[in-house]
């Protein structure tokens, strides 16, 4: 995967999470980023079982206990740390996405060439 642009976003508090625009080979996705556990990780937000956002309701996507992401279209669950597939029909992970922080601010991709290259 390549990051083909770079944009800043809000940092999400603990167990939140923020979603942002993203190019994927220039058609038009969506991505997500977490903080759990005071680290923060991001991912294209598209479920690896058939494709939709994990959160159909905005922006939820930690389960009750704040512990896993939750696919809230069959129930999936992730490792909000990897995006590693724990439970549920998911055949694979999520698609993690790079991430900076610099002079205090967050950055994630505007746009990438591949999701899994
Ligand atoms: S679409 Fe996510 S578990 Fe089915």
């Amino acid at each position: 995967m390549t990051v083909t642009d770079w944009q800043t976003i809000e940092a999400p508090d603990e167990g939140c999470a923020n979603r942002f625009p993203l190019s994927v080979a220039g058609a038009c996705d969506e991505g997500f980023v977490v903080r759990f556990h005071s680290g923060l990780f991001a991912y294209i937000n598209r479920c690896p079982h058939n494709g939709s956002p994990l959160d159909w309701v905005p922006e939820r996507f930690f389960s009750e206990d704040g512990e896993l992401l939750v696919c809230q279209t069959h129930g999936a669950l992730f490792a909000p740390g990897s995006g590693a597939c724990l439970a549920g029909p998911c055949p694979r992970g999520l698609s993690v996405l790079p991430l900076r922080e610099e002079g205090g601010r967050l950055y994630v991709p505007a746009g990438i060439d591949n999701p899994t290259g």
